[in-house]
């Protein structure tokens, strides 16, 4: 796996222009970008940097064989002529994920057996003992994904997925998912020198996730189990001089104010030992009250807020006033600043009553949710 492979690196829907910049970032070239991933060629190597430094990511998927098949025992047929003796250790532990779409199989699990079936099997055939097999994902992680007849056979070098960013202990309430937080302040105009503002901070995701941008805290760093770690193939000698680099390659301090606020005590709490987590409790101020006493730092940066947007009947009538309240926080508070808004609830978003500049969809698990830009300045536009 020293060779070239496909690797294919997933995101969540909408996600994949700002993972495509990242990658590239990251020094790669000839990327393809598909609506929920994108594809380089590279290592295993390759993966271990990927799944070290990616923030935007999900996982990361190196391709093993592609072939086709029209039913389980052409797909068990296919699967039992790799070499998996050569790849994975007689006495690991193997779980198979799928995506599924072909008409013979009615249950994926029935496909995911399937192939652990064949794996397994092939294993003792050369080597008279079988790996252990389970949904843990903690150990080598196969993934299938199969459409009409096309079979793609993967290693997921992540095994649990790299949206997590490990230092959430402590959620509070409807935390956004790291990989997610990280997508949302990537996809603003802050620059690393400004400030960065979230009044309505929650279990302090958005905050967590700027403060370990500017400080080039990889969000792999602090994880000590990936499914790389379990192939044959893993370089520890490489992944041991790769997570050297880049803890001497992170930054002691911040040059600008990343500000958590909440009304709870509870989630600023929360919000606390999450950064302990992360390493950057010291890199943010947090604040206790309602977001509208805030002091708001000079010269501007980026002010973002993702307020509760009422999912249930009732919730979503009681946040009117807190929409409206937003909006004139924004005008009478921020100037200078860009303002930025994430919601799933677009009837509430035009309460703020302020003119946007810009309107990016997100999906926050089901939920399609807009990330709303705002240039703020003295008496800034009225919605017409
Ligand atoms: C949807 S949560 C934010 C979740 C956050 N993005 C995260 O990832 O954990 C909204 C937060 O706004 C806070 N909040 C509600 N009203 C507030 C107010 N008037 N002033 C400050 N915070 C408020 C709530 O306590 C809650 O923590």
């Amino acid at each position: 796996m020293r060779d070239q492979h496909t690797i294919v690196i997933t995101c969540g829907k909408g996600i994949n222009g700002i993972l495509k910049d990242e990658i590239e970032k990251l020094g790669y070239r000839h990327l393809v970008v598909n609506p929920y991933s994108v594809e380089i060629k590279g290592s295993l190597n390759d993966c271990m940097h990927l799944n070290l430094h990616l923030r935007t990511a999900t996982r990361v998927l190196l391709l093993i064989r592609r072939f086709r098949a029209d039913n389980p025992d052409s797909l068990y047929h296919a699967i039992s002529k790799i070499p998996w003796e050569d790849y994975l250790y007689d006495n690991g532990y193997v779980s198979v994920t799928s995506f599924i779409k072909n008409p013979s199989i009615k249950d994926t699990r029935f496909g995911n057996q399937k192939v652990k079936d064949a794996i397994v099997d092939r294993i003792h055939g050369q080597r008279g003992r079988r790996p252990d097999s389970g949904p843990a994902r903690d150990g080598v992680v196969i993934h299938l994904h199969w459409v009409n007849q096309d079979c793609y056979i993967y290693f997921d070098t992540s095994g649990e997925t790299i949206s997590k960013h490990g230092y959430r202990r402590i959620p509070f309430k409807a935390p956004l998912r790291e990989s997610l937080a990280a997508a949302l302040v990537k996809s603003t105009r802050w620059q690393q020198h400004q400030p960065f503002i979230n009044p309505m901070g929650g279990s302090g995701t958005l905050a967590i996730e700027a403060a370990m941008m500017v400080r080039n805290i990889p969000p792999g760093l602090n994880r000590s189990n990936f499914g790389f770690m379990h192939l044959k193939a893993f370089d520890r000698e490489q992944w041991a001089v790769m997570v050297d680099r880049a803890r001497e390659n992170i930054r002691p301090s911040v040059s600008a104010p990343i500000m958590v606020n909440d009304i709870s005590l509870e989630a600023l709490r929360a919000a606390k030992k999450n950064a302990e987590w992360a390493g950057v409790e010291q890199s943010i101020v947090f604040d206790h009250g309602d977001f509208k006493n805030m002091k708001i730092p000079q010269p501007p940066g980026i002010v973002i807020l993702n307020p509760e947007y009422g999912s249930r009947l009732g919730e979503a009538q009681k946040l009117t006033k807190t929409y409206g309240e937003i909006g004139d926080f924004f005008k009478t508070h921020c100037n200078g600043y860009w303002g930025y808004i994430f919601s799933g609830n677009p009837d509430l978003t035009k309460k703020i009553g302020l003119r946007s500049s810009k309107k990016s969809t997100f999906y926050n698990g089901k939920i399609e949710c807009r990330l709303i830009e705002f240039e703020l300045y003295q008496g800034s536009k009225k919605n017409d």
